[in-house]
C-alpha cells in the first residue's frame, strides 16, 4: 500500500486540473474493471459490471488537491494567486511549490505579516522583472504545494497531498482483491471536490446509483487544540455517521459497522464537526442514494504533513472490499 499510495501523491492535481492524476490512475485500475471512461468534467468511472438486476454501488474518492491558481504577477516578477480549497496559510507559508510546467517556487508571506494569509503572501519564483515571470507562468496556471511522503515511527506516513490519493489507493486497491460483487460496481476517481463535491454530483447523476460510498480522509480528536471527536490515529476505519454536509444512511452504517465485527476489522464512528465530502453530493444527485463514507482518519489535514496510520488505511480497504463484494 505504500508503494501505491507514493506513486499517486507524486502526480500534480489541483481542483480542475485533476489530468495527471486522472493518467495515473487509469493505468492502475485498468486491469481490474470491464471499462474505464471519464466523464465531461473529468470524472474517472471504473465500471465493474454486475449481473441481471443487480443494484448500483458507488464508489468515490476525489482526485484533486487544495492547491492555487495564478491571478497575477506584479512588476518584480512576484506571483498572486487565488486559493483552491481550504488553504491553511499558517502551515502553507515558506513551503517551496510546483507548478503544472514543472517551474518551482516559494511560497513566502510578506515580512510585516503577523499571520499568514491569502491576502498577504506570494510566490517567489526567483527572478526579478515581470517579463521573466511572464516566460515561466501566466495567469490561471495551477500550483500547489510540493508533493512529499515519508515514514514517520513504525505504521505513521506524513506527507502530502494525502487527501484524498489514499482514498484513491483504497479504491485502487479494491478493485483489485474484489473477484466477484453482488452489485454493479462504479469505482469513481471524482474531480473539484475541494472546492465544493462538484464532480461527484455530475458522476452519481449520470450512474444514479442505489448505494454510494465516498472515501476520503477525515480529521481526529487526538491532537490538543482539535474539535470534539472520537476518532483516533490507529482507531481503524472510520465509519462516518455525520458531517456538515451529510447525514450518512443509518442504515448503511449500522452494515458497515457489523462487516468490520464479523470480519475482525478494527472501526470507529465518525462525527465531524466542520467538513464535508462527496457523500453529500452523491447522497442528492437526481432522486437521491442511499449515502455513507469510509473515512480514513488524518492527523494535520491540510497542511504539508498529513499523518495517516498504514493500519487504518488496510482497515479501510478492508471494509471497503467487504462492502463491495456485499457479503
Ligand atoms: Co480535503
Ligand atoms: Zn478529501
Amino acid at each position: 500500500m505504500y508503494t501505491l499510495l507514493r506513486d499517486l501523491i507524486k502526480p500534480l492535481g489541483v481542483s480542475g486540473r485533476e489530468a495527471p492524476v486522472r493518467a495515473a490512475i487509469e493505468t492502475m485500475i485498468a486491469p481490474f474493471v470491464d471499462e474505464v471512461y471519464t466523464d465531461a468534467l473529468g470524472n474517472l468511472i471504473a465500471h465493474k459490471r454486475g449481473g441481471e438486476g443487480a443494484k448500483k454501488l458507488m464508489f468515490a474518492a476525489h482526485m484533486d488537491e487544495i492547491g492555487f491558481f495564478v491571478t497575477d504577477v506584479d512588476d518584480a516578477g512576484r506571483v498572486f494567486f487565488s486559493p483552491a480549497g481550504g488553504i491553511r496559510f499558517e502551515a502553507a507559508a515558506y513551503s517551496e511549490v510546483i507548478f503544472e510546467n514543472g517551474t518551482r517556487g516559494l511560497l513566502v508571506a510578506n515580512d510585516d505579516a503577523k499571520t499568514p494569509a491569502a491576502d498577504n503572501c506570494y510566490v517567489d519564483i526567483g527572478v526579478s522583472s515581470r517579463r521573466e515571470a511572464e516566460r515561466r507562468v501566466k495567469t490561471g496556471d495551477t500550483f500547489a504545494v510540493v508533493s512529499s511522503i515519508r515514514r514517520i515511527g513504525a505504521h505513521t506516513v506524513a506527507g502530502r497531498p494525502i487527501d484524498d490519493r489514499v482514498g484513491c489507493a483504497v479504491l485502487i486497491e479494491t478493485a483489485k482483491r474484489v473477484k466477484s460483487s453482488k452489485y454493479d460496481l462504479y469505482y469513481t476517481f471524482t474531480v473539484q471536490e475541494e472546492v465544493g463535491c462538484r464532480g461527484s454530483k455530475t458522476a452519481a447523476y449520470a450512474i444514479m446509483p442505489d448505494i454510494a460510498v465516498a472515501v476520503d480522509i477525515t480529521k481526529t480528536g487526538d491532537t490538543p487544540g482539535a474539535d470534539r471527536m472520537a476518532v483516533k490515529l490507529g482507531g481503524g476505519a472510520a465509519i462516518k455517521v455525520k458531517d456538515t454536509s451529510a447525514i450518512c444512511d443509518p442504515a448503511l452504517v449500522g452494515e458497515m459497522a457489523e462487516l468490520c465485527r464479523k470480519n475482525g476489522i478494527k472501526h470507529q464512528l465518525e462525527i465531524l464537526t466542520r467538513g464535508g465530502t462527496d457523500a453529500s453530493s452523491m447522497q442528492s444527485a437526481g432522486a437521491g442514494s442511499r449515502a455513507g463514507c469510509i473515512s480514513i482518519p488524518t492527523r494535520y489535514a491540510h497542511t504539508p504533513l498529513e499523518m495517516i496510520d498504514m493500519r487504518d488505511v488496510e482497515a479501510c480497504v478492508a471494509l471497503a472490499v467487504a462492502v463491495a463484494a456485499g457479503e
